[in-house]
């Protein structure tokens, strides 16, 4: 049995890390494809090297676009790698909502070559954003639908899909479960910064919807601003380009490269709070009992709302330091996750 895995962007390493570790357990042949979405050492290697993901079989080497240009070129190159692969596949497996997932679904669906989806059903109601209409599209495409939470499986009844949907549980969680300690024996805060353990805040800003509104970056901003501690930020480099356009960067605001997963880990466990755009920040923080304020207005991860673990609070300074004042009262409850990607491994195998 042979599994095509396609990822290109940060999130997908560390999703696909830890599935590609449960298919070889399993026995079952990967063959992984790197878009090449994301380039840079440390929005890239720095993963494959600290989680063990092996080194990809092909690398489309598409690199950035428009959404048109990357995910076009994307689906040209990847058609004649899925054409030159023999035998077939017998499934094309997804992750997440990038452009990267886009072009893996179209072209596997043109391909006659069945679909696999993890982290399906996620869902924000809003189409402008380019992640739901990727998730829309792949979903509507998948023969296997692998859902992390039943809100997503909810979502996906919604719209008419309940075949091959499975319920199978979050590979950031198990991320999470397996990383967190190694994190700080590895990567502990004294390697990263000056500040003691609650004092300072972690925020992360890249979705398109915030770094190409002037209005609502300079907003997040001020609001960092307004904050009673310094703030580690780890600059994507969508937004680092608005440095260059007239982005006022107050002086509490520490701006440092993206860094690796280890070091992400032990900066969101001492964080005061977690301030973020961020899909799989967002799930991080709450999981590590760190209190998140998300920097948008929706979340398609609404079970991080509950107790007051995460608040939404867009791009308005005032919301944003409102939601940091107000903490929440009891531990966040949920119980962690162990075995999805062994789940999504025995399911592949068993729907051949
Ligand atoms: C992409 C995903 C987003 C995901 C994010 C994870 C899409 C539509 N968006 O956004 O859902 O949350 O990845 O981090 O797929 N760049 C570099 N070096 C790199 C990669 C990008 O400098 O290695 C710069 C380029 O100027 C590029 C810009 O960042 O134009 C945006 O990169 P892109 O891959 O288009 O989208 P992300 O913002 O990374
Ligand atoms: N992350 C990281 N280094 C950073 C910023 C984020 O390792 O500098 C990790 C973060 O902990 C999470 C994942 O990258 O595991 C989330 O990726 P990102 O925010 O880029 O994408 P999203 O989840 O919003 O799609």
């Amino acid at each position: 049995m042979r599994i095509c895995s396609v990822v290109g962007a940060r999130p997908q390493f560390i999703k696909a890390a830890m599935v590609s570790r449960a298919l070889m357990e399993a026995g079952i042949e990967e063959v992984l494809i790197h878009t090449g979405q994301h380039y840079d050492a440390n929005l890239n290697r720095i993963f494959f090297e600290e989680l063990g993901l092996p080194e990809p079989q092909v690398h489309l080497g598409v690199g950035s676009g428009t959404h048109a240009e990357q995910t076009g070129l994307m689906m040209i190159r990847l058609e004649a790698a899925l054409r030159g692969m023999h035998p077939a596949p017998d499934w094309v497996l997804v992750y997440g909502d990038t452009n990267s997932t886009l072009a893996g679904a179209l072209v596997a669906a043109k391909l006659q070559l069945p679909l696999a989806h993890v982290e399906a059903g996620l869902r924000s109601f809003n189409r402008r954003m380019p992640e739901e209409i990727n998730r829309v599209v792949t979903d509507h495409l998948a023969q296997l639908l692998f859902a992390p939470t039943p809100t997503a499986v909810e979502n996906l009844r919604r719209e008419g899909i309940t075949r091959g949907v499975h319920l199978t549980g979050d590979v950031m969680q198990e991320a999470v479960r397996c990383y967190a300690a190694v994190a700080r024996r590895r990567v502990p805060l004294t390697m990263l910064t000056f500040h003691d353990p609650g004092g300072y805040y972690l925020a992360t800003v890249h979705r398109a919807e915030n770094t190409d509104d002037p209005v609502r970056l300079q907003g997040i901003f001020e609001g960092l601003g307004r904050l009673d501690l310094p703030v580690i930020l780890p600059l994507h480099p969508r937004t680092r380009k608005c440095l260059d356009s007239g982005l006022r960067v107050p002086p509490n605001v520490e701006l440092r490269d993206p860094v690796g997963y280890l070091a992400m880990l032990t900066l969101v466990q001492h964080a005061r709070a977690v301030l973020t755009d961020s899909g799989g920040l967002q799930k991080e923080a709450v999981w590590l009992g760190v209190p998140c304020i998300t920097l948008r207005e929706e979340t398609e991860w609404v079970e991080t709302l509950e107790g007051g673990w995460n608040q939404l609070a867009g791009a308005d300074p005032e919301r944003i330091v409102a939601a940091v004042n107000r903490r929440p009262e009891q531990p966040p409850s949920f119980a962690w996750e162990q075995a999805a990607s062994r789940r999504i491994a025995e399911l592949l195998r068993a729907s051949r």
